[in-house]
């Protein structure tokens, strides 16, 4: 597999939703879930997961949620979820029994909105590096929140689980165009000068 170096996926990658026939293979789509996986979680609990969509009836689905086409054209959309048990089974797994009972402490006395939203931060994160990753090996990608978020988790076998929320849905693929830069304004870098 070729990849590019991370100035040039971040220089690349764009908003793309047009793909091209080529299905990527198993081997690709596994290693940009790997990298994008990669990224930090707070405590490093890992409060989000990645579901990989490639099935027509799942993306018709999430077409149906959002009505956004690419979702249907794209040969995989990924959705990054966020969780927010308090603590995930495998906690001990990752973290050893002493630390899962401070973390556990910390997080039992969190409000149900601050542990969504901490669910939702990781899920994002883990959503920013699965863009570069996919831009690196080739992919283009659509990142995407516009849709009903109920409707998405129904579409990933998650109906009605007030433990998962979406934090973003990237349709991805092969590009079949080239946009331009969009453009971004100088003014979003508040420090002094260099
Ligand atoms: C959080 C977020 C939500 C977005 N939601 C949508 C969406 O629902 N549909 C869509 O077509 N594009 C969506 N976009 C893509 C943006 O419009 C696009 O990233 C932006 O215009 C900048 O262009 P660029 O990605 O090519 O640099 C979203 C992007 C982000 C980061």
């Amino acid at each position: 597999m070729n990849f590019l170096n991370v100035q040039e996926a971040i220089d690349q990658r764009r908003a793309v939703r047009s793909y091209t026939a080529e299905v990527p293979s198993n081997e690709v789509i596994a290693e940009v879930a790997r990298l994008a996986l990669e990224a930090p979680s707070a405590f490093n609990i890992q409060m989000r997961d990645l579901v990989v969509v490639r099935d027509t009836e799942q993306k018709q689905k999430l077409f149906d949620a959002s009505g956004q086409q690419q979702f249907l054209d794209a040969p995989v959309v990924f959705v990054c979820v966020g969780r927010s048990e308090v603590m995930p089974d495998d906690a001990e797994d990752i973290l050893g029994a002493e630390r899962v009972a401070g973390i556990g402490g910390i997080r039992s006395r969190m409000s149900e909105s601050a542990l969504r939203e901490a669910g939702l931060k990781d899920a994002l994160l883990l959503a920013g590096f699965l863009l570069v990753a996919a831009q690196s090996v080739g992919l283009a990608t659509s990142p995407t929140t516009g849709w009903d978020e109920e409707k998405v988790k129904a579409a990933i076998g998650l109906a009605g689980r007030s433990d998962r929320s979406i934090g973003l849905v990237v349709a991805a693929g092969y590009p079949n165009e080239a946009p331009t830069h969009p453009g971004r304004a100088a003014n979003r870098l508040v420090a002094e000068s260099f």
